[in-house]
């Protein structure tokens, strides 16, 4: 005991990482810098290194640059890394930290985890990619008649491949509503998490507030749409599965074949399922936006790509996911998309549940610790230029390129879940697309990019040309879309 109060009093000691200067109170917190904080905290490494360190407000917020640190921190000593900013609002309040991907690591988290592996394991994902499939050619379906819809026809496909694999829902009232609940809680959750966004944050007390009290009045409001989320598609699901007519989805397969040793099992798999939309939707959304960017951009990588496909896929059929091990190129052309735009240039933040000591610096208990994982992807390289769309990168042994797959999708024992379901998700809407179409840009030749960005890096409307191939690929995606089982 007494060993043990040495140690710790013997590293409070230690210097915490380096940082912007500070001021009294409210620290250096507020030089994090937004938007596109991820590189005003990148250009930090040239004089502060791989670790920055700001404070603020009662908040110490640690910012990682290298991939060596986020791995030694975040997966090596995952035991103290692990849990979750709380934020009194959205998480205590709205009741957010119900759903396992912003509570702490703690025993709830395990169960609902156990139950997340269970169902988006690399044997689970394999049930799901028909319906991706089918997706895929719905989305392609509706590009051939409104391609200028295009922004909005992806976010509507990527969030109904989330929805339903999650629920087994098909396209119709029942899945726009529960969709349309899920947006509400994304819109509330987005908001809770602006920093200073609501007072009881900032002083906590105020979470005792009373319930006339407008933030309160909004607690209770998201509390409802929570509630709602994780109910209303969870018993469409048993009810469909009480009259036999339940298609495979993740809550289907929870209810009908539990994994062991999971207590208050239905609570569980409502709040396991109701994590899926918030964090799978908007991160796939955005990936397959920015690959439609850079095809416009990149005509001649287009080619490439469209090359091999048809070489190896033929003329005659669509794309499916088992052809991703023979379309090295349209791989390439994945991760490059990952890492040129990477949807969350920032990961999502862990806190760290005890103190600690890295590279002889001091880590308090509670730091929030963010991965930035934009300093990775835009490592400067002696061959290629980072801010250039190169795919060759990921197919050049003579330098290795680290694979976004290492780092985009988090890490440790909080890493993304749903990962091997978005990788088939990403490929098979990427592959859809240039089987059939030609993406370009618009008629003026000149397209916009702007980005809605605060933690997650989503690209604003544009405008490009999306047009069939030829006749023959437009018969072939209105004969593929005929076929959809969904
Ligand atoms: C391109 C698409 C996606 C990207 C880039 C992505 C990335 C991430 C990242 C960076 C994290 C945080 C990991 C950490 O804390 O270190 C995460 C967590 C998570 N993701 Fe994904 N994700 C994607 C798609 C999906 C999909 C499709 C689903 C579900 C169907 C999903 C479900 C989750 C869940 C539940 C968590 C929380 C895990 C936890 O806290 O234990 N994600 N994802």
């Amino acid at each position: 005991m007494l060993r043990r109060h040495a140690r710790t009093s013997g590293a409070r000691s230690l210097p915490c990482p380096p940082g912007p200067p500070t001021l009294p109170i409210v620290g250096n917190i507020m030089d994090m810098g937004t938007p596109s904080a991820w590189q005003k905290l990148a250009e930090y490494k040239k004089t502060y290194g791989n670790l920055v360190y700001f404070h603020g407000f009662g908040k110490s917020v640690l910012v990682i640059n290298s991939l060596e640190a986020m791995n030694d921190l975040l997966d090596k000593r995952a035991n103290k890394y692990s849990d979750r900013p709380m934020l009194i609002f959205g998480s205590e309040l709205v009741g957010l930290n119900r759903t396992f991907a912003l509570c702490d690591y703690g025993e709830e988290w395990r169960a609902q985890r156990k139950l997340a592996h269970a169902a988006l394991g690399p044997a689970a994902v394999r049930d799901y990619v028909e319906a991706q499939e089918d997706i895929a050619a719905g989305l392609a379906n509706d590009l051939l008649k409104t391609p200028e819809d295009f922004h909005n026809l992806i976010r509507v496909a990527s969030g109904r491949i989330v929805i339903t694999i999650t629920y087994g829902t098909r396209p119709g009232a029942t899945e726009n509503g529960f969709v349309l609940i899920a947006e509400e809680v994304n819109r509330i959750g987005g908001e809770a998490a602006i920093p200073g966004a609501y007072l009881c944050d900032i002083l906590p007390i105020l979470k005792y507030a009373p319930s006339w009290v407008p933030f309160q009045r909004t607690a209770a409001y998201g509390r409802q749409a929570v509630h709602d989320m994780l109910n209303k598609p969870f018993d469409y699901v048993k009810k469909e599965m009480a009259s036999g007519t339940a298609p495979p989805s993740l809550v289907q397969r929870l209810l009908s074949d539990p994994p062991e040793n999971i207590t208050n099992l239905e609570e569980r798999i409502k709040a396991a399922a109701g994590t899926m939309y918030g964090a799978g939707a908007e991160s796939t959304f955005s990936a397959v936006l920015t690959f439609v960017l850079a095809m416009a951009l990149n005509p001649d990588k287009q080619r490439l790509a469209q090359a091999e496909i048809d070489r190896v896929v033929g003329m005659d059929r669509l794309p499916i996911i088992e052809d991703i091990p023979n379309l090295p190129y349209i791989n390439a052309v994945i991760k490059e998309t990952m890492r040129w735009n990477p949807s969350l240039p920032l990961g999502v933040a862990h806190r760290s549940s005890e103190d600690d000591v890295y590279e002889g610096y001091f880590i308090p208990k509670s730091t929030i610790v963010i991965p930035n994982v934009w300093a990775v992807a835009f490592e400067p390289n002696e061959k290629y230029d980072p801010h250039a769309f190169l795919p060759e990168r990921f197919l050049d042994d003579s330098l290795p390129v680290v694979d976004p797959s290492t780092w985009a999708f988090g890490f440790g024992r909080r890493i993304c879940p749903g990962r091997f379901l978005a990788e088939n998700s990403l490929f098979i809407f990427a592959v859809t697309l240039l089987s059939a179409f030609d993406i370009s840009p618009p008629e003026n030749g000149e397209i916009k990019v702007h980005f809605k960005e605060f933690f997650i890096s989503l690209l604003a409307p544009f405008d490009c040309c999306i047009t069939p191939r030829s006749g023959a690929k437009a018969n072939l995606v209105e004969m593929r879309a005929a076929q959809n089982a969904i």
